[in-house]
C-alpha cells in the first residue's frame, strides 16, 4: 500500500479492505514478512489491529495487552472493561448449586444448543417486562457464548463475502476481526467529540450497493453515548430503504446513567425494526459477572434462525450451570441493577474528575465502563505513546483508542488517535488511587520527554 493510501482524511468513513499487493506496512510498523490475504487468521489479526507487521505474528488483543503490561509495571488497570468486584452472591451460589446438584438444576452436561429453556423464557420474559418486546422464546431468543458469539455469528450470518460492513468507530475490536473472516470489508463512520453523537447522515453516505450489515452499538463503547430514539428510527428507516440488515449490540443496556440525555431504547422498539435486526444481550455485564460468557441474540424468527445457523457450530452450548443461574438474575435481580447502575456512575464522576484536574479533556458517558479522554491539550505524542508512558512512568493503564478503530486511522492529526479510554469499572479507592497517580507523576513525565 502506497503512503497516500493510509492517510486518511480526518473525518468520514475508513475501511479494512486488505490492499492488492502482498506486503502492507502497519501505519507505525514497517512490514517485513509477506502478508498472506489467503489466510483467515491473517485477515482476522489485520481486521482487529493484533497483526505485527514486523514479525508476521498475532498478538494478543489489546486489552489483554493493558492488562500484561499493567501487571508487568504494577500499574493500576484502568484498561480492560472488567469489574475488579465479583456479581450478585446469590447468583454466584444459584451456579455453585446447580453444578454440584445436578438433581436442582439443569445437571452438568450438554444443555440444548439453542439455550436451557428456561433462560430463553427468562430473557423473553425480561424484555417484555422492560421494554414491552414480545418474543416467542422457542425461536425468537437464542443464548450463546457471550455476546461475543452471537457477535461472530450475527456478522458471518449477515455479511457475506465481497460485501461491506459499517460501523460507528472507534468500536469493539470484534466486529474488525470477524468481518474480516467474512470476507467482507469494515468500513468506519467516525463518532466525535466532544459528545460522540451518531453522524446519520454520514452513516447514509457511507451506504454504498454492497452494503450488507450496520453494526451498531448502544449504550455504545468506548464513548457511553445511548443512541436517541431518533438516531435509531433513522438508521432503522435507512437500513430497510437499503434493505441492509442491522446487528444492534446492547451489552450495557442496564448500565445507563441517570443523566443520560434519553433512556436506553433496544433497537427492537423501534417500529419496522424487527424486519432487518437483530439485538444482542450479555448477562456478562449486566451482573458483573464477564467470565460467565452468557450471551443471547433475540429478533424475528427468520433472522434468529439464521444466525442459528453459524452459532450451531461455532459453540454449540455453554456452559448450563451459568445459564441457570443468569436465568433466575434476569427473573429478579433483587435491586443489584440499580445498587451497580449508582457505583459504577460514582466512579464514573470520580474519574472524571480526576482527568480533568489533570489536564485531559474527558467525556461525558452517558453509561457503561468507560470515558474517554482527549489528551491534545497535554500533548502531541498521540494515544499509543500516551498509553505506553502511562503505564510505564504514571503507572496507570489506558487503552489507545486508535486500536479500536478501522486498521488503526493512520492520520496521526486525526481525533480518533488522540483519545485514550478509562474504565471506571472498577472501585472507587482504586480510580482515587489512579487520579493520585495522575496528578504527581504525569506532568514530570511529560516534562521528561525529549522535545
Ligand atoms: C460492546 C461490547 N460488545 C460485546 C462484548 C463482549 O461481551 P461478552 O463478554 O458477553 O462476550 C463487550 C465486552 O467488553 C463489549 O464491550
Amino acid at each position: 500500500m502506497s503512503s497516500s493510501q493510509h492517510s486518511r482524511p480526518s473525518s468520514g468513513p475508513s475501511s479494512n479492505l486488505p490492499p492488492d499487493d502482498a506486503t502492507v506496512a502497519a501505519p507505525s510498523a514497517p512490514s517485513r514478512v509477506p502478508l498472506d490475504h489467503r489466510q483467515l487468521w491473517t485477515k482476522a489479526a489485520v481486521g482487529a489491529n493484533t497483526y505485527d507487521f514486523a514479525s508476521g505474528r498475532v498478538t494478543p488483543t489489546i486489552y489483554e495487552r493493558t492488562t500484561a503490561a499493567a501487571l508487568r509495571h504494577e500499574a493500576l488497570n484502568l484498561g480492560q472493561g472488567f469489574t475488579d468486584h465479583e456479581g450478585p452472591q446469590w447468583m454466584l451460589e444459584t451456579a455453585a448449586a446447580a453444578i454440584t446438584d445436578p438433581q436442582q438444576g439443569p445437571g452438568n452436561q450438554y444443555p440444548p444448543g439453542p439455550g436451557l429453556p428456561a433462560l430463553r423464557e427468562a430473557i423473553a420474559a425480561d424484555q417484555q417486562r422492560r421494554w414491552g418486546i414480545e418474543l416467542d422464546p422457542t425461536s425468537e431468543v437464542l443464548v450463546t457464548t457471550g455476546a461475543t458469539e452471537a457477535i461472530t455469528a450475527s456478522i458471518l450470518a449477515f455479511a457475506a463475502p465481497g460485501t461491506q460492513v459499517l460501523t460507528f468507530e472507534p468500536h469493539y475490536d470484534s466486529y474488525g476481526a470477524v468481518t474480516a473472516i467474512a470476507g467482507a470489508e469494515l468500513v468506519g463512520v467516525p463518532l466525535r467529540g466532544p459528545d460522540f453523537r451518531p453522524d446519520i447522515d454520514a452513516l447514509e453516505a457511507a451506504i454504498t450497493e454492497r452494503t450488507s450489515l450496520i453494526l451498531l452499538n448502544t449504550p455504545h463503547n468506548p464513548t457511553g453515548t445511548v443512541f436517541s430514539t431518533e438516531e435509531l428510527r433513522r438508521i432503522v428507516e435507512l437500513a430497510r430503504r437499503h434493505d441492509v440488515k442491522i446487528m444492534c449490540d446492547g451489552v450495557y443496556e442496564q448500565l445507563v446513567f441517570d443523566d443520560a440525555a434519553e433512556p436506553h431504547r433496544p433497537i427492537l422498539t423501534i417500529p419496522g425494526a424487527d424486519e432487518v435486526a437483530v439485538a444482542i444481550g450479555s448477562a456478562g455485564k449486566s451482573f458483573s459477572l464477564t467470565g460467565w460468557k452468557v450471551g443471547w441474540v433475540t429478533g424475528r424468527a427468520e433472522l434468529v434462525n439464521q444466525v442459528l445457523g453459524i452459532k450451531q457450530f461455532l459453540s454449540f452450548c455453554s456452559g448450563p450451570a451459568y445459564q441457570w443461574a443468569v436465568a433466575t438474575g434476569l427473573a429478579d435481580d433483587r435491586g443489584f441493577y440499580a445498587e451497580n447502575v449508582a457505583g459504577l456512575q460514582a466512579g464514573r464522576d470520580l474519574l472524571y474528575a480526576g482527568l480533568e484536574a489533570a489536564g485531559l479533556r474527558p467525556n461525558h458517558a452517558e453509561a457503561g465502563y468507560f470515558i474517554v479522554a482527549d489528551i491534545r491539550g497535554l500533548t502531541d505524542i498521540g494515544d499509543v505513546e500516551f498509553c505506553r508512558m502511562l503505564v510505564e512512568e504514571v503507572g496507570v493503564a489506558a487503552i489507545p483508542v486508535s486500536s479500536l478503530t478501522v486498521q488503526h486511522r493512520a492520520n496521526p492529526q486525526d481525533e480518533l488517535q488522540n483519545l485514550v479510554r478509562f474504565a471506571f469499572c472498577k472501585r472507587h479507592e482504586t480510580i482515587e488511587a489512579a487520579m493520585d497517580r495522575l496528578a504527581q507523576r504525569l506532568p514530570a513525565a511529560l516534562d521528561h520527554r525529549p522535545a
